[in-house]
């Protein structure tokens, strides 16, 4: 399985992984900008036939306050389920993570992930060393609440 930088014209791809997978979606919209914005921290991971399997969407912050640091995002990250446990995401999360902290002098990642997302918290907590920043009461549509997790990229620098 291939782990490539996402292109403009992966897009429709990852939006179709992302509605397999998630019920977190996004516009069209949503996905140009990330990818126009900050090109190097979104990619894909690809079948033999090129066929998008999984990516991350990820950003660096944009609201960020003077006591803060530069920090990047991952908005999304999903891998289609006959491809889970193949180590995928976790290739995907690292690339990301080292272009943050190279392309944009990140000193740390934060993302959201839900409660009960027990595949994801093993991926961030146990096998990336993200930590847990906070809890954001229902924080998702469906009234459940969030992890807010941080990594520190400082050891990229
Ligand atoms: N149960 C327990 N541990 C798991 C699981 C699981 N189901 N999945 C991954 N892990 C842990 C394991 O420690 C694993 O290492 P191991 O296989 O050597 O034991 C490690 O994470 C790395 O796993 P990967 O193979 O890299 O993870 P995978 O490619 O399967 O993708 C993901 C994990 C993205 C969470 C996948 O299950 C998925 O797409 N789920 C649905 C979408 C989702 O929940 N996305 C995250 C939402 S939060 C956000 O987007 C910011």
């Amino acid at each position: 399985m291939n782990i490539r930088q996402a292109r403009v014209d992966d897009l429709q791809g990852m939006q179709a992984c992302n509605l397999q997978n998630l019920p977190e979606n996004y516009t069209m919209k949503y996905y140009l900008y990330h990818a126009l914005t900050w090109p190097q921290l979104s990619y894909v991971a690809e079948d033999h036939k090129g066929r998008i399997v999984g990516y991350i969407l990820a950003k660096m912050e944009e609201d960020v306050g003077s006591e803060d640091e530069q920090h990047g995002h991952v908005t999304s990250i999903s891998v289609l389920r006959s491809y889970r446990r193949l180590g995928l995401a976790k290739r995907l999360m690292v690339q990301s993570q080292e272009a943050m902290a190279t392309v944009y002098r990140a000193s740390y990642v934060s993302l959201h992930v839900r409660k009960s997302n027990r595949a994801a918290l093993a991926l961030y907590k146990g096998t990336l060393g993200f930590a847990v920043k906070d809890i954001e009461k229902k924080y998702y549509a469906d009234g459940e609440d969030a992890y807010a997790m941080r990594l520190s990229l400082k050891y990229l620098s």
